[in-house]
Protein backbone atom coordinates (compact mmCIF):
# COMPACT_ATOMS: atom_id res chain seq x y z
CA UNK A 1 0.00 0.00 0.00
CA UNK A 2 1.55 3.43 -0.80
CA UNK A 3 2.83 5.62 2.13
CA UNK A 4 0.17 8.32 2.46
CA UNK A 5 -2.79 6.02 1.69
CA UNK A 6 -1.58 4.13 4.84
CA UNK A 7 -1.06 7.65 6.76
CA UNK A 8 -5.14 8.67 5.39
CA UNK A 9 -6.39 5.14 6.54
CA UNK A 10 -4.66 5.77 10.56
CA UNK A 11 -6.23 9.30 10.82
CA UNK A 12 -3.14 11.71 9.82
CA UNK A 13 -4.98 13.66 7.53
CA UNK A 14 -6.60 14.36 3.90
CA UNK A 15 -4.00 13.31 0.85
CA UNK A 16 -2.58 16.53 1.04
CA UNK A 17 -2.17 16.94 4.69
CA UNK A 18 -0.09 13.14 4.66
CA UNK A 19 2.29 14.10 1.72
CA UNK A 20 2.79 17.61 3.65
CA UNK A 21 3.86 15.43 6.48
CA UNK A 22 6.01 12.95 4.88
CA UNK A 23 7.71 15.98 3.09
CA UNK A 24 8.25 17.66 6.03
CA UNK A 25 10.25 14.40 7.00
CA UNK A 26 7.95 13.34 10.15
CA UNK A 27 7.31 10.25 8.85
CA UNK A 28 9.68 7.02 9.09
CA UNK A 29 9.39 3.42 7.36
CA UNK A 30 11.29 1.16 9.75
CA UNK A 31 13.16 3.81 11.63
CA UNK A 32 14.22 5.34 8.34
CA UNK A 33 12.91 8.80 7.15
CA UNK A 34 10.87 8.43 3.70
CA UNK A 35 9.64 11.65 1.92
CA UNK A 36 8.13 10.11 -1.21
CA UNK A 37 4.51 9.75 -0.13
CA UNK A 38 4.06 7.02 -3.28
CA UNK A 39 6.78 4.98 -1.51
CA UNK A 40 5.28 1.09 -1.40
CA UNK A 41 4.78 -0.10 2.43
CA UNK A 42 3.43 -3.75 3.57
CA UNK A 43 1.22 -2.09 5.84
CA UNK A 44 1.06 -5.30 8.24
CA UNK A 45 4.61 -5.79 8.35
CA UNK A 46 6.59 -2.77 7.99
CA UNK A 47 6.69 -0.01 11.45
CA UNK A 48 5.75 3.42 10.55
CA UNK A 49 6.18 6.26 12.89
CA UNK A 50 4.91 10.22 12.49
CA UNK A 51 7.02 12.07 14.45
CA UNK A 52 8.32 8.98 16.72
CA UNK A 53 5.07 7.39 17.21
CA UNK A 54 3.85 4.13 15.75
CA UNK A 55 1.04 4.11 14.25
CA UNK A 56 -1.26 -0.04 14.18
CA UNK A 57 -2.57 -0.36 10.92
CA UNK A 58 -6.15 -1.56 11.49
CA UNK A 59 -7.94 -2.15 8.33
CA UNK A 60 -11.68 -2.23 10.18
CA UNK A 61 -12.99 0.26 12.65
CA UNK A 62 -15.80 -0.22 15.04
CA UNK A 63 -16.78 2.75 17.07
CA UNK A 64 -20.15 2.79 19.25
CA UNK A 65 -21.42 6.14 18.86
CA UNK A 66 -24.04 7.54 21.06
CA UNK A 67 -25.98 9.41 18.94
CA UNK A 68 -27.17 12.94 19.97
CA UNK A 69 -30.31 14.28 18.85
CA UNK A 70 -29.96 17.33 15.93
CA UNK A 71 -27.38 15.52 14.39
CA UNK A 72 -27.81 13.78 11.19
CA UNK A 73 -26.50 9.93 10.41
CA UNK A 74 -24.71 10.96 7.26
CA UNK A 75 -21.19 11.90 6.61
CA UNK A 76 -21.89 14.98 4.93
CA UNK A 77 -24.64 17.70 5.67
CA UNK A 78 -24.36 21.33 5.14
CA UNK A 79 -26.84 22.06 7.59
CA UNK A 80 -26.43 19.74 10.13
CA UNK A 81 -23.76 17.81 12.28
CA UNK A 82 -23.18 14.75 11.16
CA UNK A 83 -22.13 11.88 13.21
CA UNK A 84 -18.42 11.89 11.46
CA UNK A 85 -18.29 15.15 13.15
CA UNK A 86 -18.02 13.49 16.41
CA UNK A 87 -15.23 11.59 15.67
CA UNK A 88 -11.58 12.93 16.76
CA UNK A 89 -9.62 13.65 13.78
CA UNK A 90 -7.07 10.67 14.59
CA UNK A 91 -9.74 7.87 15.13
CA UNK A 92 -11.67 9.18 11.67
CA UNK A 93 -10.17 6.73 9.30
CA UNK A 94 -11.24 7.34 5.60
CA UNK A 95 -14.99 5.42 4.46
CA UNK A 96 -16.04 5.70 8.05
CA UNK A 97 -19.70 5.55 7.85
CA UNK A 98 -22.88 5.11 10.26
CA UNK A 99 -24.68 1.62 9.65
CA UNK A 100 -28.21 3.02 9.14
CA UNK A 101 -29.87 5.32 9.92
CA UNK A 102 -31.58 7.53 13.16
CA UNK A 103 -33.46 10.49 12.61
CA UNK A 104 -32.21 13.93 13.62
CA UNK A 105 -34.31 13.73 16.56
CA UNK A 106 -33.52 9.67 17.40
CA UNK A 107 -30.98 8.81 20.19
CA UNK A 108 -28.78 6.17 21.03
CA UNK A 109 -26.88 3.66 19.40
CA UNK A 110 -25.26 3.80 16.02
CA UNK A 111 -22.14 1.95 14.85
CA UNK A 112 -19.81 3.60 13.09
CA UNK A 113 -17.48 1.30 10.87
CA UNK A 114 -15.06 1.22 7.52
CA UNK A 115 -16.78 -2.59 7.00
CA UNK A 116 -18.86 -2.32 4.68
CA UNK A 117 -19.65 -6.19 4.75
CA UNK A 118 -20.60 -6.31 8.07
CA UNK A 119 -22.95 -3.18 7.50
CA UNK A 120 -24.47 -5.20 4.82
CA UNK A 121 -24.81 -8.00 7.28
CA UNK A 122 -26.75 -5.88 9.82
CA UNK A 123 -28.81 -4.08 7.44
CA UNK A 124 -29.94 -7.12 5.02
CA UNK A 125 -33.87 -7.20 5.60
CA UNK A 126 -33.27 -10.81 4.84
CA UNK A 127 -31.05 -10.87 8.45
CA UNK A 128 -33.93 -9.48 10.31
CA UNK A 129 -31.36 -7.96 13.06
CA UNK A 130 -33.32 -7.08 15.94
CA UNK A 131 -32.94 -3.46 17.24
CA UNK A 132 -34.56 -2.26 20.64
CA UNK A 133 -36.10 1.39 21.43
CA UNK A 134 -36.73 2.76 24.25
CA UNK A 135 -39.93 4.85 23.77
CA UNK A 136 -41.97 7.79 25.32
CA UNK A 137 -45.16 7.51 23.99
CA UNK A 138 -48.28 10.40 24.26
CA UNK A 139 -50.63 7.76 25.22
CA UNK A 140 -50.98 4.14 27.07
CA UNK A 141 -51.03 1.72 24.65
CA UNK A 142 -54.69 -0.58 25.12
CA UNK A 143 -53.74 -4.34 24.96
CA UNK A 144 -55.69 -4.05 21.38
CA UNK A 145 -52.78 -1.55 20.39
CA UNK A 146 -49.89 -3.86 21.98
CA UNK A 147 -51.48 -7.07 20.44
CA UNK A 148 -51.52 -5.52 16.85
CA UNK A 149 -47.76 -3.99 17.22
CA UNK A 150 -46.63 -7.43 18.29
CA UNK A 151 -48.28 -9.11 15.15
CA UNK A 152 -47.86 -6.46 12.69
CA UNK A 153 -49.54 -3.94 11.04
CA UNK A 154 -50.11 -1.45 7.90
CA UNK A 155 -48.08 1.72 7.88
CA UNK A 156 -48.72 2.32 4.64
CA UNK A 157 -45.73 -0.07 2.78
CA UNK A 158 -46.35 -2.84 0.29
CA UNK A 159 -46.40 -5.61 4.01
CA UNK A 160 -47.70 -5.29 7.35
CA UNK A 161 -44.37 -4.77 9.41
CA UNK A 162 -43.05 -8.21 10.69
CA UNK A 163 -44.13 -8.80 14.55
CA UNK A 164 -42.15 -6.42 17.25
CA UNK A 165 -42.21 -6.88 20.75
CA UNK A 166 -43.65 -4.83 23.27
CA UNK A 167 -42.37 -4.47 27.13
CA UNK A 168 -44.14 -1.60 29.09
CA UNK A 169 -41.85 -0.08 31.41
CA UNK A 170 -44.07 3.06 32.60
CA UNK A 171 -47.68 4.04 31.42
CA UNK A 172 -46.41 5.86 28.88
CA UNK A 173 -43.02 4.48 28.20
CA UNK A 174 -42.52 1.71 26.35
CA UNK A 175 -39.22 -0.61 25.18
CA UNK A 176 -40.10 -2.35 21.57
CA UNK A 177 -38.22 -4.44 19.89
CA UNK A 178 -38.33 -4.62 15.75
CA UNK A 179 -36.52 -6.97 13.03
CA UNK A 180 -36.24 -4.41 9.95
CA UNK A 181 -35.64 -0.72 9.46
CA UNK A 182 -38.16 0.89 7.27
CA UNK A 183 -37.97 4.90 7.60
CA UNK A 184 -39.33 6.10 10.36
CA UNK A 185 -40.75 2.59 11.67
CA UNK A 186 -41.01 3.18 15.13
CA UNK A 187 -42.44 6.58 14.69
CA UNK A 188 -45.26 5.01 11.69
CA UNK A 189 -45.70 2.09 14.05
CA UNK A 190 -46.75 4.05 17.08
CA UNK A 191 -48.71 6.23 14.49
CA UNK A 192 -50.42 3.49 13.26
CA UNK A 193 -52.45 2.94 16.45
CA UNK A 194 -53.30 6.41 16.65
CA UNK A 195 -50.71 7.18 19.55
CA UNK A 196 -47.42 9.40 18.67
CA UNK A 197 -43.70 8.92 19.99
CA UNK A 198 -42.65 11.68 22.03
CA UNK A 199 -38.71 10.80 22.48
CA UNK A 200 -36.82 8.04 20.77
CA UNK A 201 -33.48 6.12 21.81
CA UNK A 202 -32.08 3.02 20.34
CA UNK A 203 -30.48 0.54 22.95
CA UNK A 204 -29.23 -2.69 21.00
CA UNK A 205 -28.83 -3.45 17.37
CA UNK A 206 -28.30 -7.16 17.18
CA UNK A 207 -25.36 -8.49 20.21
CA UNK A 208 -24.59 -4.90 20.24
CA UNK A 209 -26.22 -2.93 23.30
CA UNK A 210 -25.28 0.60 24.20
CA UNK A 211 -22.85 1.38 26.74
CA UNK A 212 -24.54 2.92 29.35
CA UNK A 213 -21.27 4.87 30.43
CA UNK A 214 -21.30 6.63 26.96
CA UNK A 215 -22.86 10.38 27.29
CA UNK A 216 -24.54 11.58 23.96
CA UNK A 217 -22.25 12.65 21.85
CA UNK A 218 -19.30 10.07 22.67
CA UNK A 219 -17.64 7.30 21.67
CA UNK A 220 -15.79 4.27 21.76
CA UNK A 221 -13.87 1.72 20.15
CA UNK A 222 -16.02 -1.78 20.12
CA UNK A 223 -14.15 -4.42 22.24
CA UNK A 224 -12.61 -7.87 20.12
CA UNK A 225 -15.84 -9.10 22.51
CA UNK A 226 -18.41 -7.61 20.84
CA UNK A 227 -16.51 -7.28 17.61
CA UNK A 228 -16.54 -11.18 17.35
CA UNK A 229 -20.28 -11.40 18.57
CA UNK A 230 -21.34 -9.23 15.98
CA UNK A 231 -19.49 -9.94 12.98
N1 LIG B 1 -37.76 4.39 13.90
C1 LIG B 1 -38.01 5.69 13.79
O1 LIG B 1 -39.14 6.10 13.63
N2 LIG B 1 -36.97 6.55 13.84
C2 LIG B 1 -35.70 6.16 14.05
O2 LIG B 1 -34.79 6.99 14.13
C3 LIG B 1 -35.45 4.79 14.18
C4 LIG B 1 -36.50 3.92 14.10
Amino acid sequence: MRLDKFLCENGCGTRSQVKQLVKQGRVCVNGIPCKAADFKIEENDDIVNVDGKELKYAKFVYYMFHKPAGCVSATKDNHDKTVLDYIKKEDNKADLFPVGRLDKDTEGLLLITNDGALAHKLLSPKKHVPKTYYVKIKAPLSSEDIQRLEEGLDIGEEKNTLPAKVEILEECEILLTISEGKFHQVKRMLLAVGNEVLYLKRLSMGSLKLDENLKAGEYRALTGEEIKELC
